[in-house]
């Protein structure tokens, strides 16, 4: 696994010193309001663990899985809920964790569809931002980092499912993505 990586973007010391920092403005900014984490299958679920152990008022954790549809969801925008809530969400303040917003496609379904439960508020944070990719304008309340148009991996992050349990955010050798 080591030998494709081509150089390291993000370490593991400063990914973990800005999820404390997230969490702390978190716990500050939703004191005294019940909270519910929903991180975002399967690339958050690292992610949404140490940013939730990050956060110290009272909170809910649960996840949702998504899919796109077909193979060119990541362009049409369509999208299906593999893994719901059971729950409504009346009055609660929902946060959906990320690993990346890219497109900002997924984020937009997930407003929309969690949107329509009721939560007094719903709001979007995300480790790793890559707004170049942009196609729909989607809000980002707490970002970790922003990132450039490049293959990164790790920290839930996957190529092919393969390199997720990397604790760096790193960029990938080309020749492991081009297949050559
Ligand atoms: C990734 C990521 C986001 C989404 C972001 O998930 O975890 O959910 O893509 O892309 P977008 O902004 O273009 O919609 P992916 O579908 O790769 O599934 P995974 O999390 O299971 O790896």
């Amino acid at each position: 696994m080591l030998q494709d990586i081509e150089r390291v973007l993000i370490s593991e010391e400063e990914i973990k010193k800005r999820t404390r920092e997230l969490g702390a403005q978190i716990s500050k900014d939703y004191e005294g309001k019940e909270l519910v984490v929903i991180g975002i299958l399967k690339g958050a679920s690292l992610f949404t663990s140490d940013l939730f152990r990050s956060i110290t008022i009272p909170a809910e954790l649960d996840f949702m899985r998504i899919s796109s549809y077909g193979a060119s969801t990541k362009s049409t925008g369509v999208h299906r809920v593999l893994l719901d809530l059971d729950y409504t969400l009346d009055g609660r303040h929902v946060l959906i964790v990320e690993d990346i917003v890219d497109t900002g496609l997924t984020i937009k379904f997930l407003l929309e569809y969690l949107g329509q439960r009721g939560p007094s508020s719903l709001k979007v944070a995300t480790l790793l931002d890559k707004p170049t990719r942009r196609k729909v304008d989607v809000p980002i309340h707490y970002r970790g980092f922003e990132v450039p148009d490049e293959f990164v991996c790790g920290c839930g992050l996957d190529y092919a499912e393969k390199y997720r349990n990397l604790r760096d955010i790193v960029i990938l050798k080309p020749e492991v993505y081009s297949g050559k």
